[in-house]
């Protein structure tokens, strides 16, 4: 049986997602000063004729990224080409990529983080002076020949801010950092959603799903379908307040969201690590989850909820994970915080 864990339910399903994206800023609800920024950018190249400057998106997944991406070119009225950082093999990939694009294109990369050194030393001068030299032949009778590519717009995203390296975060003009969804946003795009879905919600049944999905509009989608479910079977197929509470009980998501695996982790910092600090290898290990779903997915926010805290030296669970767990924190560990 699928593990209704907050990785399955970040887990991206572009089937499902095509339809609940929203095609224009104004269909997009929260992150306003982001919007506020783009929306801006956008009308200035406009008015000026130009291509827009390199833009990096950066936040946990399913907070809208790809999303935005989308946005900012139907609103600069461009096509977008998408690929992904693991895709992009070898220069001749990234060649193939530049050289189809059409002047004023946006290029999309997602995990561009994952990109390979090479084919990202090739991107700079393709940035920034829109030319690549693609090597020919190797060694003594080496030669190059340099293609010009179209003035495009780059659009990147990761999770992983800092692992994108000095000289590439150089070469992009906007750098935008994407936060969790506060509750009366997420509110609203489950009603949009639950609109496009044919789903019946109350304000309280969003009220109840907004506050207990992360922060996160993919998650508060998933959990609107795994709801109707419930409502359907359970219930009078309306979401209502009540009908929200059970449903996200059953998939056992506590009253801030926390799932079994955030619960896990806590507990395995407390019992086996005497609150930490403790490092990610050995938490990974001890929870049976991958290192890089407990960095992207579940680290930040329980991080950005006050749960834990990453040190130097680890990551340490703070004395509201232990109350959280009914223990009483360490004395010693209290004077940390
Ligand atoms: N502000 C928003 N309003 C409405 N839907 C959103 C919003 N942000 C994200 N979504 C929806 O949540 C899902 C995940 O968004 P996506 O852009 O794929 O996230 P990311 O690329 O950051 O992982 C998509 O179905 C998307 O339409
Ligand atoms: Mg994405």
């Amino acid at each position: 049986m699928e593990r209704f864990i907050t990785s399955t339910l970040n887990r991206r399903d572009p089937a499902k997602e095509v339809s609940l994206r929203p095609p224009k800023f104004a269909d997009f609800p929260g992150q306003e000063k982001v919007k506020e920024q783009l929306e801006l950018f956008v009308r200035a190249a406009q008015a000026r004729d130009e291509a827009l400057d390199h833009i990096l998106l950066c936040g946990p997944p399913g907070l809208g990224k790809t999303t935005l991406a989308y946005i900012i070119a139907n609103e600069r009225g461009t096509n977008l080409k998408s690929s992904s950082g693991p895709a992009i093999e070898k220069p001749g990939d990234l060649a193939g990529l530049l050289t189809a694009l059409e002047p004023g294109d946006v290029l999309f990369i997602d995990e561009i983080h994952r990109l390979n050194t090479t084919v990202e030393e090739y991107l700079y001068s393709a940035m920034e002076d829109f030319f690549i030299d693609i090597m020919l032949e190797q060694g003594a009778g080496a030669r190059s020949v340099r293609l010009s590519v179209p003035h495009f717009t780059l659009i990147g995203a990761t999770t992983r801010q800092g692992m994108i390296s000095a000289p590439l975060r150089s070469r992009f003009g906007l750098n935008i950092r994407l936060d969790y969804y506060d509750t009366a946003s997420l509110a609203r795009i489950l009603k949009r959603s639950a609109g496009i879905l044919n789903i019946d919600i109350d304000d309280e049944g969003a009220a109840e799903i907004a506050g207990r999905c992360r922060g996160t509009p993919r998650i508060a989608n998933n959990l609107l379908r795994r709801a109707r479910d419930y409502a359907q079977v359970r219930a009078d197929s309306i979401v209502t307040g009540r009908v929200a509470s059970e449903a996200l009980a059953m998939l056992q998501i506590d009253s801030d969201g926390l799932d079994e695996m955030d619960l896990r982790l806590l507990e395995v910092i407390v019992s086996n690590f005497h609150g930490g600090p403790v490092g990610i290898k050995n938490i990974a290990v001890s929870v049976g989850e991958e290192e890089s779903s407990i960095e992207d997915v579940y680290e930040p926010f329980l991080i950005q909820r006050g749960f834990l805290v990453r040190t130097p030296k680890g990551r340490v669970a703070t004395p509201k994970a232990w109350e959280k767990l009914g223990l009483k924190p360490l004395q010693d560990h209290t004077e940390l915080f």
